[in-house]
């Protein structure tokens, strides 16, 4: 029996949250797989009206379920960066989930913005590290507020951060090595720039590659040209690992070659302790409510919490589910408003195929 917490967060969280576990329901009544599920009202609201974010009682008790599902943090009538650091960052950094796991994966069916690229070019994993860089917090004001005003933010790299997200991206690319994929791993950086953090990378991603795993490609590639790369040839990516903010800039690119925000699903991974799945897209503050938005970004992270618990069957279906949906021609678009039906239809049809 998995203990699941369920902190359906701010905006459309909530409606795409229903659906994610409307779906795995669905898929875990088929596989035998038990839960059950404890909600969480962390986020905006409750912030406005307590003042309170999340207690770090609150992270304690988190840290006795086996996965957290999320659904979005961000608030128009809260200043950017409190609930984002109040909230998920302290997520992540507290219970050291130092892995965002993000799948970049074109389904058939679903519209590409590139020219000519399909399915069979887009299909790759970035790892992003989620613990450090320049998301440690560390920096600060001098002089605020003064024409003397000094801001620094300060990107800090440990070799040990840099070294534990790296294996994993190393055994990520060898396990699909197994599975029929090229066995590539591209370090994306700027080395030619950022000469000391990225350096530590350079040498960590290189001798831990050189050392331990021969059988694995190694590439490099600078963060300006893998935008240029990801539009351009895709299919020339396995896996891509990163560090924090890159990770965070080149998946949003990722979301969209795949088929839009709604689609786009991430885990932040904790290896040894509890992982946390989440649509990668957002609060969309403007949707909230209309029951518009594509859900299957919440869906899918669904799926990669089952996958990562080790219910590989369940998460099987959970994929079949989308992937059937999607190949029906049923759902007209990705984009929220255009989907020629509603978020609980989608979540509807995706879990009737789930369940088949
Ligand atoms: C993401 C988001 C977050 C990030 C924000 C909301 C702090 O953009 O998960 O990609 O930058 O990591
Ligand atoms: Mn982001």
């Amino acid at each position: 029996m998995y203990r699941i917490a369920v902190i359906p967060g701010d905006g459309i969280g909530p409606e795409v949250v229903r659906e994610g576990l409307k779906v795995l329901q669905a898929a875990a009544q088929r596989t035998g797989v038990k839960y059950e599920l404890t909600h969480f009202d962390f986020g905006g609201d409750r912030f406005l009206r307590t003042g309170e974010i999340l207690p770090d009682s609150a992270v304690q008790e988190l840290r006795q379920f086996d996965a957290i599902l999320l659904g979005a943090v961000g608030h128009p009538h809260v200043q950017p960066g409190i609930l984002e650091k109040g909230l998920l960052l302290k997520l992540r950094f507290e219970l050291d989930q130092y892995i965002n796991l993000r799948p970049v994966k074109l389904y058939e069916g679903v519209d590409c913005p590139l020219k000519d690229k399909g399915p069979k070019d887009i299909d790759f994993v970035v790892v992003r590290e989620n613990t450090e860089g320049i998301y440690s917090g560390a920096g600060g004001f001098q002089y605020k507020g003064t024409p003397q005003e000094v801001s620094t933010q300060i990107h800090v790299t440990t070799r040990f951060g840099a070294e534990r997200c790296i294996r994993y991206a190393f055994d990520l690319a060898r396990k699909r090595k197994a599975q029929g994929y090229p066995g590539k791993l591209t370090l994306v950086a700027k080395t030619n720039v950022l000469t000391y953090v990225h350096d530590t990378w350079w040498r960590a991603f290189n001798e831990v590659g050189e050392k331990d795993y021969p059988d694995v490609q190694r590439d490099y590639a600078h963060v300006d040209a893998t935008c240029m790369w990801m539009v351009k040839n895709p299919e020339w990516f396995d896996v891509i690992v990163t560090d924090n903010q890159l990770g965070d800039i080149i998946t949003d690119l990722g979301a969209i070659i795949q088929g839009g925000l709604g689609i786009a699903a991430g885990g932040n991974i904790n290896p040894q302790g509890v992982s946390m799945f989440e649509p990668i897209g957002g609060s969309a503050p403007k949707y909230t409510g209309q029951n518009v938005v594509c859900p299957i970004a919440a869906i899918a992270s669904a799926q990669m919490m089952m996958e990562t618990l080790g219910e590989e069957e369940a998460a099987r279906r959970i994929e079949k589910g989308i992937i059937q949906a999607l190949k029906s021609g049923k759902i007209k678009s990705l984009a929220a408003g255009q989907m020629g039906m509603s978020t609980s239809e989608v979540g509807d049809l995706i879990a009737s195929y789930a369940a088949e």
